[in-house]
């Protein structure tokens, strides 16, 4: 890599990779989870992120790169350690707290990613591509708010009871 443009347009793939990776791991996710309203804030968020597969798409369309080519080793790792988690013997309402940690590492995880993103594509000038994928991060942001609200909602309902 030679310059900011190559850094950017790598950053593109390994993102293009680790949205992939998590429409295939949401289905799981959303399987497991005992509450309704997690399993439909993961449902959502399937679809929201099939929408950002998409719009990864047509920004290297425009560049006139292919999205395909890396592998994001991190979101590999992340979506491992949920299912390990999931493999191991846990209380219904445990295992929609763990869902909810293992969600967030990846929201924020992606989180960071886009706003680098971001910056990199106003850097570069492509403001069109740079407010794509800043809709992309502020549907991340909101699913990280649904899940804090979701955990907190949890630990409501436990000072509750
Ligand atoms: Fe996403």
């Amino acid at each position: 890599m030679k310059n900011l443009k190559d850094l950017f347009e790598h950053q593109l793939k390994d993102l293009y990779s680790a949205e992939n990776q998590l429409v295939e791991a949401l289905p799981k996710m959303q399987k497991n989870a005992n509450d309704d309203k997690l399993k439909k804030a993961f449902e959502k968020h399937l679809k929201e992120t099939e929408g950002h597969i998409k719009r990864l798409e047509e920004i290297t369309k425009e560049l006139g790169i292919k999205p395909t080519g890396e592998t994001c080793k991190a979101m590999k790792g992340l979506i491992k350690e949920a299912e390990s988690f999931l493999e191991e013997d846990t209380e219904k309402e445990v295992r929609d707290a763990g869902l909810i940690a293992e969600a967030q590492r990846v929201e924020h995880y992606e989180i960071s990613a886009y706003g680098t993103a971001v910056r990199y594509a106003k850097e570069l000038g492509h403001d069109d591509i740079a407010k794509k994928l800043q809709k992309t991060l502020d549907e991340e942001y909101k699913a990280d708010d649904l899940l804090t609200e979701m955990a907190e909602d949890r630990l409501n309902r436990k000072a509750k009871s």
